[in-house]
């Protein structure tokens, strides 16, 4: 009797695993996943993007895609509107047809723990691309660019811009005060987090000896975030602090943004709201050297961007899924950094270049990133 439950039981816990794979002719969870295939073209994985409004995340979908085809994978790739449900079934939707890996950029790196279990129920491999997924066990690598150096980039050529730091990074006496106003990203990307630590600790000393000044007294990572990296909100945060904070003629010198499409935002309530023009426009900082970004750097408006490029991002999470389908170990260079509150997930860190108008050819155009005419 014990035993026929028993065999029932195994039945039942079968028959779930069949069913949750949802590829029957693929088979079950065992032949799914690392070193079950060691052609790609059995293989398909998938590529889950967070937003196609900003063109970074489209470029990173596509150099994927394209990289991916070249090794002989299916791929599908996705883009979820940054709306959590829509990530969420679209990656539903990869593992119902059968993908042997997924290479994602979340859009809340908390919400993806339940899907994460049906993907290691199927033995799914799984990437984390740029953005930390946290709360699961179930991530297996992860690739990005070294986020803290990101925020220490971008508050560097924040004090490069105002004339604190010249361009050998040495610091300059005797200038200053200057005011300024901080904005941090999403506060569901851990990323934000980072980029924020890096830039408060390099401008937290100017601060701390009255050298910067934020007027708005707003210098709070959860007064500064922008939810989902909305360029409007952030917009709509400067306008009303330049009309609370600088409206009686006090003079802002530099805005602290980490990513272009908040620059462009905030750029737009300086020069309405705040009546700046070319020639005295504070000094704004950005990520991502987009190029309507990059346009307005060569054209006086903002100040610097930061590069990571995403040819290399794209290439190091191709690696890492074609080792991982292949049962071998992919490279890292990071074993202690990015815990994700369930374990430390192993990572490969790139390096990002801080654009001005000064180098912006060299790194941009010269590296074939960008043609000039993409820019001019
Ligand atoms: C990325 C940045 C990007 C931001 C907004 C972050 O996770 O690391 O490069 O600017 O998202 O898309």
């Amino acid at each position: 009797m014990r035993i026929r439950k028993l065999l029932g039981a195994v039945a039942v816990a079968l028959a779930v695993t069949v069913g949750a794979t949802g590829c029957g002719s693929r088979g079950g969870a065992a032949e799914a996943g690392a070193g079950a295939s060691a052609n790609p073209s059995d293989s398909l994985v998938g590529i889950s993007m967070p937003t196609q409004t900003s063109e970074r995340w489209i470029a990173d979908g596509g150099n994927v895609e394209k990289s991916l085809k070249e090794l002989g994978y299916k791929t599908d790739l996705q883009f979820a509107n940054d709306d959590i449900p829509t990530q969420v079934s679209q990656i539903e939707n990869m593992l119902t047809k059968g993908a042997k890996a997924l290479i994602i950029a979340a859009i809340d790196g908390t919400t993806l723990t339940d899907v994460l279990a049906k993907a290691k129920e199927q033995n799914v491999k799984v990437i984390a691309y740029d953005r930390l997924i946290n709360g699961t066990p179930n991530v297996d690598y992860y690739t990005t660019f070294d986020n803290y150096t990101v925020g220490v980039q971008q508050a560097t050529s924040l004090l490069t811009g105002l004339g604190l730091v010249d361009a050998s990074g040495k610091k300059v006496d005797g200038k200053g005060p200057f005011n300024v106003e901080l904005f941090a990203g999403s506060p569901d990307d851990n990323n934000a987090n980072f980029f924020w630590t890096g830039a408060m600790d390099t401008l937290k000393p100017y601060m701390d000896a009255g050298t910067l000044k934020v007027p708005s007294g707003q210098t709070k990572f959860e007064q500064a975030a922008i939810l989902r990296w909305q360029a409007p909100v952030a917009q709509k945060r400067m306008e009303d602090i330049l009309t609370a904070a600088y409206s009686s003629g006090t003079k802002l010198d530099g805005v602290l943004s980490p990513y272009d499409g908040l620059s462009i935002g905030i750029i737009s309530a300086l020069t309405s709201t705040g009546g700046y023009g070319k020639g005295d426009l504070p000094v704004v900082t950005g990520q991502d050297a987009e190029k309507g970004s990059v346009k307005s750097i060569i054209a006086g408006e903002q100040y610097s961007t930061i590069f990571k490029d995403t040819r290399q991002l794209g290439s190091q999470a191709v690696k890492m899924v074609d080792a991982v389908l292949k049962g071998q170990e992919p490279e890292v260079n990071d074993s202690k950094t990015y815990n994700n509150k369930v374990k430390v997930v192993p990572a490969f860190l790139l390096k990002s270049v801080i654009i001005t108008a000064d180098n912006y050819k060299k790194e941009l155009i010269d590296s074939g990133y960008y043609k000039d005419a993409d820019v001019k």
